[in-house]
């Protein structure tokens, strides 16, 4: 059969291959420790799961407005007016399933052909697909552990072309943890300024889950005047461990939000009626289960580079947020197992697969090679567990 171009251009999910991979293993009695799931551990709150069964009581079960409902909306602008400080109306809001459908039709809404689309590497995983699929071409831009994979005003000047439509920022960062400062974030609004008609991706979806003195802040939030060409995207997702109940926003210019909910329309139609009412309470409600579970994301976080940083050759970027580490165990490459040799991040995470039975992400699928991922999304028994089982597997490669 033949099938469309664009589709022969993208790559399946890395992180679903891992998966499979680990599954057939479990599926012979192998006992697999998971650094490669994206998602809290923690089950959705009960006040939320409540407010979705009172929806479905109530009878919320038909179609909704396809950008979502207005009482949804409300709750965003409310929410953003909280953590950001900036004021935004219903009619700024698109609601879709999940942050990545939102990242999506806001893609589709600005990109025509052979449109560039500026992405820092380390890059969350889905971005250079998506960019692809609309017939846009991703510029990926390397950024380097010793300025802690973050983009730099020289870099971000350098990729920029006549063609450059969209830039995606995400911070905190998937996969590495990092956040970028307001300095930082000055320094490239600096380059972005010159550049009227750029479109900004901010891709905030871990904003809470940030450790320590880190403030949140946002290309926006150090630049009002780029708030007409920001989009925001966020979900409840990561933040409220709602990951099953698909539900993200775009949030920024009223004109681009009605194009995007435009797409939205023509494919998905609404997101769940019943999710929806779930994400009113998510982001009204009670938000001590927010604390509780980036408290705990922070110890853990604490805990796992301890340990990775005892480990010899190993060398890591401390995360500031997120529920990741992303260590580069490239000193290892080269070396042997089995008579195969270690060429790369995918072969490190078969390696560790089959040899350690711990699943993590190759750094290969994040634009960065020298790297894996792993999550820190796991019970703390979990983790003891699975990096006693690296550091014997690292060992074991040494000599
Ligand atoms: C940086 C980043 N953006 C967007 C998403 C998509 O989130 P959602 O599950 O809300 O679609 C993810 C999920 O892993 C992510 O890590």
């Amino acid at each position: 059969m033949r099938f469309a171009d664009r589709v022969a251009n993208i790559k399946p999910s890395a992180t679903l291959t891992i998966n499979a991979k680990a599954q057939k293993l479990r599926q012979m009695g192998v006992k697999i420790i998971n650094f490669a799931v994206g998602e809290p551990d923690f089950d959705t709150p009960y006040h939320i799961k409540q407010a979705a069964v009172d929806a479905l009581k109530k009878g919320f079960t038909r179609y909704t407005p396809a950008s979502g409902i207005i009482e949804l909306k409300e709750a965003v602008c409310e929410w953003i007016s909280k953590y950001y400080g900036l004021k935004y109306q219903p009619h700024n809001v698109l609601v879709s399933c999940g942050g990545k459908h939102a990242i999506f039709n806001v893609l589709q809404a600005v990109l025509n052909p052979g449109d560039e689309v500026v992405i820092p590497a380390p890059y969350w995983v889905s971005y250079p697909d998506m960019v692809v699929l609309t017939g846009g071409i991703p510029v990926i831009v390397p950024c380097v552990p010793e300025n802690n994979f973050k983009l730099t005003a020289p870099a971000l000047r350098d990729a920029i072309s006549e063609k450059t439509r969209v830039l995606i920022l995400n911070s905190p960062s998937n996969p590495t943890g990092v956040h970028y400062s307001a300095e930082e974030l000055e320094s490239l609004v600096e380059v972005i300024k010159v550049r009227r008609d750029l479109v900004i991706i901010s891709d905030d979806i871990y904003s809470r889950i940030l450790f320590g003195d880190n403030k949140w802040v946002n290309v926006t939030m150090v630049d009002h005047d780029l708030l007409d060409r920001t989009v925001i995207i966020q979900a409840v997702s990561k933040t409220y461990a709602m990951t099953g109940w698909r539900i993200g926003f775009a949030v920024g210019n009223e004109d681009l939000i009605s194009v995007a909910s435009k797409v939205q329309s023509q494919s998905t139609s609404n997101p769940c009626s019943i999710a929806q009412w779930a994400a009113v309470e998510a982001l009204k409600g009670d938000q001590s289960c927010v604390n509780e579970m980036v408290e705990k994301f922070e110890e853990r976080a604490r805990y796992v580079v301890g340990r990775l940083k005892a480990i010899t050759g190993v060398r890591l970027v401390e995360p500031q947020g997120a529920f990741y580490v992303f260590p580069d165990l490239s000193p290892y490459y080269g070396r042997q197992y089995k008579n195969k040799q270690i060429t790369g991040s995918v072969d490190m995470a078969d390696y560790l697969m089959e040899e350690a039975h711990i699943a993590v992400v190759p750094g290969i699928a994040f634009g960065d090679d020298r790297c894996v991922r792993f999550s820190i999304a796991l019970s703390d028994k979990e983790l003891a567990e699975g990096l006693d089982r690296l550091e014997t597997a690292l060992k074991n490669l040494e000599g």
